[in-house]
């Protein structure tokens, strides 16, 4: 059994902050979210892995390396162009060769793991397993229409969706799925859609097999989503303390503040997570929210958001909430007069003022 990861692709509803890091490594709990997919198929004891990698190649593989530290072997394998789902896979074939295969989007995640999935398709005699979930906006995602539990037909996006179920990132397949895809034309948004190869499969009469995800489960396409990622991921977080925190800060809830970290005079409200060597200083970090490595909160609330490594957030008037905040951004408040708001935003920024 190998993996392929895909890692490709533009990330423009992430914009700006794909702007300057590829979607799959915006960090959720402090982690970039595509190691959360290669943990759960490493735990899955499947050691061969491709990653598929667009125009961020140079950094994606600069954070994951060659795969040492998961104790498995990572083959880069370049897509010219993010041509769709299914094309990635196809460019994928000379690495996949004869092997049943998972394949799992990096900007993916399920609370659930997948290594029973990953037993039961080894061992199995079926051609494709696909996992599904409720959702109330399935026009967003590739949709299934069931029969008796059984899936009848698949669609792309449907602007009137047969069903709310809708496909979860992480596929199972054998190599038929190749044979299927050279019949693909690409779909009216321009791409070769997996989901249009797997429906060719069940048009042949193969097996495939749906699989209901009972836990959460989320595509971190859009903010709101990798804000959501981190509230269900922080909400499982262990208590743990190795920075240091003065007598005058509070501590209330599930936190981790890592080693190195400095907490002054300030309220921390879990679950949150605070980065090593970050200085937080007569400041309030509240529930939600984790702030990743060298960061400095000082004299200002924040909840509810990512801060990634590098930030400074000083003298805010006001609580920071619900934000995505990139790696070296700085907010602060003007010290004195005219008390004006001062902006450098890059393109596809978005700021909301009260
Ligand atoms: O998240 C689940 C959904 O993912 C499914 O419900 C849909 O059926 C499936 O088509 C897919 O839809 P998205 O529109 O969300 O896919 P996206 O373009 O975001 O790409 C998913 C991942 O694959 C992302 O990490 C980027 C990578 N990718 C994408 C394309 C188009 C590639 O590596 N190469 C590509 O050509």
């Amino acid at each position: 059994m190998k993996a392929l990861i895909l890692a490709g692709g533009k990330g423009s509803r992430l914009r700006p902050i794909t702007h300057s890091i590829a979607k799959q490594l915006v960090p959720v709990a402090n982690k970039p979210v595509i190691e959360f997919g290669i943990e759960a198929i490493r735990n899955a004891g499947v050691t061969d892995f491709g990653i598929i990698v667009g125009d961020s190649a140079s950094e994606i593989k600069e954070a994951l390396g060659a795969g040492e530290r998961w104790g498995a072997k990572f083959t880069y394998i370049p897509q010219a162009e993010p041509l769709g789902l299914a094309h990635a896979v196809k460019t994928a074939q000379p690495f996949l060769g004869d092997s049943r295969f998972i394949m799992y989007l990096g900007d993916n995640l399920i609370k659930t793991g997948v290594d029973e999935l990953v037993k039961e398709f080894d061992t199995g005699s079926f051609d494709a397993s696909i996992l599904l979930t409720k959702v109330p906006n399935p026009q967003e995602f590739g949709v299934a229409e069931l029969q008796d539990g059984r899936v009848v037909g698949l669609v792309e996006k449907p602007k009137e969706p047969k069903s709310d179920y809708a496909l979860v990132g992480v596929y199972l397949f054998n190599p038929t799925i190749f044979e299927a895809i050279d019949t693909l034309e690409p779909s009216f948004r321009g791409e070769y859609e997996i989901t249009d190869a797997i429906q060719t499969l069940i048009d042949w009469g193969k097996d495939v097999r749906p699989h209901i995800v009972t836990g959460w489960w989320k595509d971190t396409g859009t903010v709101e989503a990798m804000l959501e990622a981190n509230r269900l991921i922080l909400e499982d977080m262990a208590h743990s303390i190795e920075g240091e925190c003065c007598d005058k800060t509070m501590i209330d809830g599930p936190v981790t503040i890592a080693k190195g970290a400095r907490v002054v005079d300030s309220t921390i409200r879990g679950p949150a997570m605070i980065g090593p060597c970050c200085e937080i200083i007569d400041s309030y970090v509240g529930p939600f929210t984790s702030i990743a490595e060298r960061t400095r909160v000082e004299n200002s609330e924040i909840e509810y958001s990512i801060v990634m490594e590098d930030a400074v957030i000083e003298n805010v008037d006001g609580r920071i909430s619900g934000s995505l905040i990139g790696r070296g951004a700085t907010v602060s408040k003007t010290g004195r007069k005219p008390m004006s708001v001062r902006l450098v935003l890059g393109d596809n920024s978005s700021v909301v003022i009260p």
